[in-house]
C-alpha cells in the first residue's frame, strides 16, 4: 500500500530479505555458515572449500572440491589490458580506491558472462570474482611499491598463491611459509560472509536493479571501505600507533566514552553481536599461534590485549555490550604476515567477495524485486517560487 511503512533508520529491526546462507545469534555469539559453526570451518576447512559451501549450500565431495579448485585456478589471470588501468592511478592512491575502480572495470572485460538471467553466466562470474580477487589485490600492492606485477601460480594453494604474488619478485621466488599461508587462509575463512552487513546489503541493493555482478561487487567494496565497517581493521592499527603505550590507554578510553568526541574504539562494538564476536576469539588464538611460531614479540599485541582487558572491565563498555569484533586482532596477524596497513581492508574485500557473490546469486535466483526503501519526509511543504 502507499502511505504505510515503518520508519527504521539504519535497519535496526528490518529484515531486508530471506536467506539460507549465514546465521548469527548476536546474544550468544554464534555464527554458522550453511549450518556449520565458524570455529569448525576455521579449524578444519580451507578457504576454497568454505567458498564452495557458501556458494552451493553443501560441502563438496572430494571430486567436487577438486573440480571447483581447478575451475578457480583456470580463472586466476586477469586480462592483460587491465594492467593499463592501474597506470591511471597515482602510486600513493589508497589501495581501496584502486580496488573500487579496477573491480568495477571487470565488467568491461568479461562480456561473455554478463547475462544475469542465465544461471551458467552467474556461476562463471562468481568463480571469476573469487579467482581474480587475489591477483587484483596483489597487483594493486605491487603497483603501489613500484615492483613488477607477479602472475598467479596455479601449482600453489589459493593462499600460497596470494602470498607469492604479494611478496615474490621475478628475480627472487622464495617458498611460501606454510605457517603464514595457513594464517592467511584462516583470515580469509573468518571474513568470508556475515549475512546482511552494510556491504552485502549494498551488493544486494545494487544487484536488485539487474546491474552486472562486477558492478555490484565494486559497490560492495566501496561500502566496505568505511571505518565503521571493513575499514576498521586498518583503523585499529592506526589507533594502536596513536595510543603508543599502555600508559595512554585510559586517556583514549576517556575519549571513546566522550559523546562530544567523534573518536570510537576501533575494532569494538557490533550491530548484531552483543557478546564476543566468535571470529574475534578465533582471530586472537590465531594471532597467538602465528606470533608464537614466527617468534615475533609484537608490543602492539600486548597493547591490544591490555586495551581489551581495560575496556571489558569498564562499565561504559559493559553496559553497551561492546566487545572486540572481527577487526580487532586481524591487523596484528596481517602485520606479522608482512602486509602493510593500507592493504588490510583490501584483504577483507578479497575474502568477503565470496559472501557478496553468494548473496547476489541467492537473490537473483529468488527473483527478488528491486530494493526501494521509503523515507520520512521532513522538508518543506509545497511552496511557490518567489517569481
Ligand atoms: C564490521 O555488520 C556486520 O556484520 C559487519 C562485520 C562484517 O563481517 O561484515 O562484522 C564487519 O564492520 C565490524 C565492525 C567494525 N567497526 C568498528 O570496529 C568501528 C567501531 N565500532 C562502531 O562504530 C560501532 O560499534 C558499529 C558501527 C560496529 C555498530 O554500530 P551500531 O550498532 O549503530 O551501534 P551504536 O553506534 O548505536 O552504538 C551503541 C552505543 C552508543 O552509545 P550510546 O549513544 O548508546 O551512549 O555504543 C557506543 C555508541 O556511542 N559505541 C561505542 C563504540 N561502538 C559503539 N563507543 C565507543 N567505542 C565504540 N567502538
Amino acid at each position: 500500500s502507499t502511505g504505510h511503512f515503518t520508519f527504521d533508520p539504519g535497519f535496526m529491526s528490518t529484515a531486508s530479505c530471506e536467506s539460507k546462507i549465514t546465521y548469527i545469534d548476536g546474544d550468544k555469539g554464534i555464527l554458522l555458515h550453511r549450518g556449520y559453526p565458524i570455529e569448525q570451518l576455521a579449524e578444519k576447512s580451507d578457504y576454497l572449500e568454505t567458498c564452495y559451501l557458501l556458494l552451493n549450500g553443501e560441502l563438496p565431495t572430494a571430486e567436487q572440491k577438486a573440480q571447483f579448485v581447478s575451475t578457480v585456478k583456470n580463472h586466476t589471470m586477469v586480462h592483460e589490458q587491465l594492467k593499463s588501468f592501474l597506470n591511471g592511478f597515482r602510486r600513493d592512491a589508497h589501495p581501496m580506491a584502486i580496488m573500487c575502480g579496477v573491480v568495477g572495470a571487470l565488467s568491461a572485460f568479461y562480456h561473455d558472462s554478463l547475462d544475469i538471467n542465465d544461471p551458467h553466466h552467474r556461476e562463471i562470474s562468481a568463480v571469476r570474482l573469487v579467482a581474480k580477487m587475489p591477483t587484483i589485490a596483489a597487483m594493486v600492492y605491487k603497483y603501489s611499491i613500484g615492483q613488477p606485477l607477479m602472475y598467479p601460480r596455479n601449482d600453489l594453494s589459493y593462499s600460497e598463491n596470494f602470498l607469492h604474488m604479494m611478496f615474490n619478485t621475478p628475480c627472487e621466488i622464495k617458498p611460501i611459509s606454510p605457517v603464514l599461508a595457513k594464517a592467511m587462509d584462516r583470515i580469509f575463512i573468518l571474513h568470508a560472509d556475515h549475512e546482511q552487513n552494510a556491504s552485502t546489503s549494498t551488493v544486494r541493493l545494487a544487484g536488485s536493479t539487474g546491474a552486472n555482478p562486477f558492478a555490484c561487487i565494486a559497490a560492495g567494496i566501496a561500502a566496505l571501505w568505511g571505518p565503521a565497517h571493513g575499514g576498521a581493521n586498518e583503523a585499529v592499527l592506526t589507533m594502536l600507533d596513536e595510543i603508543g603505550d599502555v600508559s595512554n590507554v585510559e586517556k583514549f578510553l576517556a575519549k571513546a566514552k566522550d559523546k562530544n568526541d567523534p573518536f570510537k574504539l576501533m575494532g569494538f562494538g557490533h550491530r548484531v553481536y552483543k557478546n564476543f564476536d566468535p571470529r574475534a576469539k578465533v582471530m586472537k588464538q590465531t594471532c597467538d599461534e602465528v606470533l608464537g611460531e614466527l617468534g615475533i614479540n609484537d608490543p602492539q599485541l600486548d597493547l591490544a590485549m591490555k586495551l581489551e582487558e581495560i575496556a571489558l572491565n569498564d562499565p561504559y563498555f559493559a553496559e553497551r555490550n561492546l566487545y572486540p569484533n572481527v577487526d580487532f586482532y586481524s591487523g596484528i596477524i596481517l602485520k606479522a604476515i608482512g602486509i602493510p596497513t593500507s592493504m588490510f581492508t583490501v584483504i577483507f574485500a578479497l575474502a568477503r567477495t565470496v559472501g557478496w557473490i553468494s548473496h547476489w546469486k541467492e537473490m537473483i535466483a529468488s527473483g527478488q524485486k528491486i530494493g526501494r526503501p521509503r523515507q520520512l519526509y521532513t522538508g518543506h511543504t509545497k511552496r511557490d517560487l518567489p517569481r
